[in-house]
């Protein structure tokens, strides 16, 4: 018997409305609009008020989903949430936005792999429809970086935005739409050039750790820049070989939106022209997990994806983490 593949259907998202551009940081650090634009290619990015909790956005981006496959919060047995600014250590941001959706069939649980988040749930949400025991599984991605963001350091607070997205997957018999490959990679001995020293186990909040803003993230930008084009590029390459798909054939590349020079990197990498790539870097910065279903969201609505669209998606992230997936629309 044929094995059953995982298919994406529906999409949401949920951007929060306050809006910082550049001109404010040139306010707060010691920045310009101009290296801020040539240097990552971010015009603007988003950031949720105290009232935007990742469950809350979750919750609307959810609704979306929920609406465009035409299923409801009860249908869903399944809910996997990449992110790593979680609202709370404990319980996962997954159980707030199961009981904020009323999914309560719904298994709930989150997915640690920053950036690459959202493509590590969608791997994790495939074995779960494929294995037969899940039939709706919402497959979120999001983060809230301005709660870790420290905005006295200009190598970072720039960059960062808040969002979330989503879609759903679910069991298909047909193998000629859905997830036709992934790729998912890791590489801890380099977590120390992206990464928070305080907030868990090893350093609880303290005074020392809040004098020291180890609550904060930390980046070392020129190289996790090299790490993310090799790794990017590797990525591309793995998941289109496991397909036995050839880039020509690719309609749209989604990359992870952290700086327009990656991106455009990566897409020479591939072979993909970059009237095929989508960029929305400008209006959000990095959004982190969000920026790939965000992306997704916006190519569905747009009409830039169709049905028959194969769609390529890539990222990279703290860990280091990377990761890749082909899907047939
Ligand atoms: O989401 C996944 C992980 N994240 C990423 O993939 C991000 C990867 N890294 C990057 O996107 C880039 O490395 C950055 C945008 C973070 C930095 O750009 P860069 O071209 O790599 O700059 P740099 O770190 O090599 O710094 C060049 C100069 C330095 O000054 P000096 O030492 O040459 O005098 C920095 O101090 O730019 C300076 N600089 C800034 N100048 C104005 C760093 N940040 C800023 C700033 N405004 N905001």
């Amino acid at each position: 018997m044929k094995r059953p593949v995982a298919e994406l259907v529906g999409t949401g998202r949920y951007v929060p409305d306050m809006v910082y551009d550049n001109a404010y940081f040139e306010q707060l650090v010691d920045t310009s609009d101009e290296w801020i634009r040539e240097r990552t290619g971010i015009l603007e990015r988003h950031i949720a008020s105290d009232d935007e909790t990742l469950a809350v956005m979750g919750t609307r981006a959810a609704e979306q989903v929920l609406d465009d496959v035409g299923i409801t919060a009860l249908d869903l047995d399944g809910i996997v949430l990449g992110t790593a600014t979680p609202d709370r250590l404990l319980p996962s941001t997954a159980c707030d936005l199961q009981a904020e959706l009323g999914a309560r069939n719904a298994a709930a649980f989150d997915i640690a792999a920053a950036c690459s988040s959202f493509l590590y749930s969608l791997s994790v949400a495939e074995g779960m429809v494929i294995s037969g025991d899940f039939q709706n599984v919402l497959v979120v991605g999001g983060d809230r970086l301005s709660r870790i963001t420290d905005y006295t350091d200009r190598a970072t607070c720039i960059l960062f935005g808040d969002g979330i997205g989503a879609t759903l997957v679910r069991p298909v018999a047909s193998g000629d739409r859905g997830l036709l490959s992934s790729y998912l990679k890791t590489d801890g001995t380099l977590a120390n050039l992206l990464y928070r020293p305080g907030g868990g186990g090893n350093h609880p909040p303290d005074e020392k750790m809040l004098e020291e803003r180890g609550y904060y993230i930390k980046m070392a930008g020129r190289e996790v820049f090299k790490s993310a084009v090799k790794s990017m590029a590797e990525a591309c390459d793995r998941a289109l070989e496991r397909a036995g798909v050839s880039a020509e054939e690719v309609d749209l590349l989604i990359p992870h939106q952290a700086n327009i020079r990656i991106i455009e990197a990566t897409a020479k990498h591939a072979g993909i022209p970059m009237e095929k790539v989508y960029v929305n870097i400008d209006r959000y910065g990095n959004t982190s997990a969000a920026s790939i279903p965000i992306a997704l969201d916006e190519c569905v609505r747009c009409g830039r994806i169709v049905p028959g669209s194969l769609v390529l998606m890539v990222a990279f992230g703290g860990g280091f983490t990377w990761a890749s997936a082909l899907v047939r629309w």
